[in-house]
C-alpha cells in the first residue's frame, strides 16, 4: 500500500477538525479488535499493551461477555430505576458476593462511583458519626486519580486536571501517598473517611511501601472513619487477586468499581459496602437513568461470573511474574526502574534516551500499543487473556526501542 492509499492519515485529520483536543491519542485508528489484538485502519495489527486502561481485561469481545450482550439486546436493554428488570438482582448479588460485602450500587462511568463514594461518606459522617452539617473532611493522596468532576478534581495535585476549572469543591485534606505519620496526623473529628488507590496507576503504578494499606486501614478504625478504596483500575483481576487492596489482607470499607466491570462493552461502575454504610441512602437521594441498566447487568453478571473462577486473577500473577521479569532484566538498559503488580507495570524510561510519548510512538510503529504518563513513564497493562509469547514479543520491542 503506498502512502497514498493510506486511510490512518485522513481519518486522523477528521479527528482532529472535528473534536475538542482534550486527548492527545498516537497516531493509530483501530477498526477491528480480537483478545489481546487491535487492527488499525490500514490493515496494521497491534498489541494492545493499554487494555483501556484496564477496561479490557478480559481481552477485545471476550466470546462469554458479547454473548451476554447480545443474547440481552434482543430481550430489554433499558428500563431506569423506576421499575426493576430481571437482571438487575443477579448482578447485584453477585458483584456483592465477589466483594464480600452486603450491598451494591450500580452507576455507569468510574467518576459517578467515586462521587457516589463520597456522598455516601458524608451522609455516614452526619447521620452516624456526628459530624456536624457541613464539616465533613475528606482525606486523599497527592498525585490521585479519581476521575474528572468538578469535585474529583477539586482533590487532584495534577495543575492539568485541575487548574481554570475552580471554583473547587472544599472538604478533602490531601496527604502524601505512602505516609502513614503525615495520614496519622491529617486526622480530625470530622473525618469521615480516607479515599485512597490501592495503587496509584495515572500516577504511574506506584505500589505504596509494604504494611501502608493495613495501616491506612488500622487508622481509620481508630478513628471512626471509613476507608474507601478506589480499585477502579487496580481491581478486577489487573494485579493478581481480584482486589488489589488483597495483597496486604486489607478489606476496605467501600470498593469503587468501574472499568472492567463493563467487560469493555458498556460503562458499569458500582460501590460495594455494607448495610450500616450504604444504609444511609434513602429512596430519592441518588440515582442515574443509566445505572444498573439490563444491558450492564447482563455483561456484569458475566463479568462476575468470570472473575469468580478465580483463572483471570491466576493468569495476571503467572504472566505478571514473566512480564515484571522481563522488564526487570531492561533496567539500567534504557529504563530507570519498573513498578506494579500482575500485569500492571509503570516502566520508568532513562529521560536522556527519549520522553514517555516518544517511547510509546517507537513502540507503536513496532506493533505494541501503550500510554504514557508523567513524563518519563509508560504503562503496560495488557488484557489478561495475553499469552506468554506475546508478553514476550512486546517485552522483546521495548528493550528493541530502547
Ligand atoms: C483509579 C481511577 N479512578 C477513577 C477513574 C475514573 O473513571 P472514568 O474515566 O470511568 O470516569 C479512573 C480512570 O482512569 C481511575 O483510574
Amino acid at each position: 500500500m503506498t502512502s497514498v492509499d493510506m486511510r490512518t492519515p485522513g481519518e486522523l485529520a477528521d479527528a482532529e477538525r472535528w473534536t475538542a483536543h482534550n486527548y492527545h491519542p498516537l497516531p493509530v485508528v483501530i477498526t477491528e479488535a480480537e483478545g489481546a489484538w487491535v487492527t488499525d485502519v490500514d490493515g496494521r495489527r497491534y498489541l494492545d499493551f493499554l487494555a483501556g486502561y484496564s477496561a479490557l481485561n478480559f481481552g477485545h469481545r471476550h466470546p462469554g461477555l458479547i454473548a451476554a450482550a447480545h443474547a440481552q439486546l434482543d430481550r430489554v436493554t433499558l428500563t431506569s430505576r423506576a421499575f426493576v428488570h430481571d437482571q438487575f438482582a443477579d448482578f447485584c448479588h453477585g458483584l456483592a458476593e465477589l466483594c464480600g460485602k452486603d450491598l451494591v450500587l450500580p452507576m455507569n462511568t468510574g467518576a459517578e462511583a467515586v462521587e457516589t463514594a463520597i456522598k455516601v461518606v458524608r451522609k455516614w459522617g452526619y447521620q452516624v458519626k456526628g459530624v456536624p452539617d457541613g464539616q465533613a473532611e475528606i482525606i486523599v493522596a497527592a498525585d490521585n486519580f479519581h476521575g474528572r468532576t468538578t469535585t474529583i478534581i477539586s482533590f487532584s495535585t495534577d495543575p492539568d486536571a485541575r487548574n481554570d476549572f475552580g471554583p473547587y469543591t472544599p472538604g478533602f485534606v490531601t496527604v502524601p501517598y505512602g505516609n502513614l505519620a503525615a495520614l496519622a496526623d491529617a486526622f480530625t473529628p470530622n473525618t469521615v473517611a480516607v479515599l485512597m488507590e490501592p495503587i496509584q496507576g495515572e500516577a504511574g503504578v506506584l505500589v505504596p511501601p509494604e504494611g501502608y494499606l493495613g495501616g491506612v486501614r488500622e487508622l481509620c478504625d481508630a478513628n471512626h472513619a471509613l476507608f474507601v478504596a478506589d480499585e477502579i483500575q487496580s481491581g478486577l483481576g489487573r494485579t493478581g487477586r481480584t482486589f488489589a487492596i488483597e495483597h496486604e489482607d486489607v478489606v476496605p470499607d467501600i470498593y469503587v468499581l468501574g472499568k472492567a466491570l463493563g467487560g469493555g462493552i458498556v460503562p458499569v461502575s458500582a460501590v460495594a459496602a455494607n448495610k450500616d454504610v450504604l444504609g444511609v441512602l434513602k429512596p430519592g437521594e441518588h440515582g442515574s437513568t443509566f445505572g444498573g441498566n439490563p444491558l450492564a447487568c447482563a455483561v456484569g453478571t458475566e463479568v462476575v461470573r468470570l472473575l469468580a473462577t478465580g483463572e483471570f486473577q491466576k493468569r495476571s500473577a503467572e504472566l505478571g511474574d514473566r512480564l515484571h521479569a522481563g522488564l526487570n532484566a531492561l533496567v539500567g538498559r534504557g529504563v530507570l526502574a519498573v513498578r506494579g503488580r500482575g500485569l500492571w507495570a509503570g516502566v520508568d524510561i532513562d529521560p536522556a534516551l527519549m520522553t514517555g510519548r516518544e517511547a510509546c510512538e517507537r513502540l507503536a510503529e513496532r506493533g505494541v500499543l501503550a500510554k504514557d504518563t508523567h513524563g518519563s513513564t509508560i504503562r503496560l497493562a495488557p488484557p489478561l487473556v495475553v499469552t506468554a509469547e506475546e508478553l514476550d514479543h512486546a517485552v522483546a520491542q521495548l528493550a528493541a526501542i530502547l
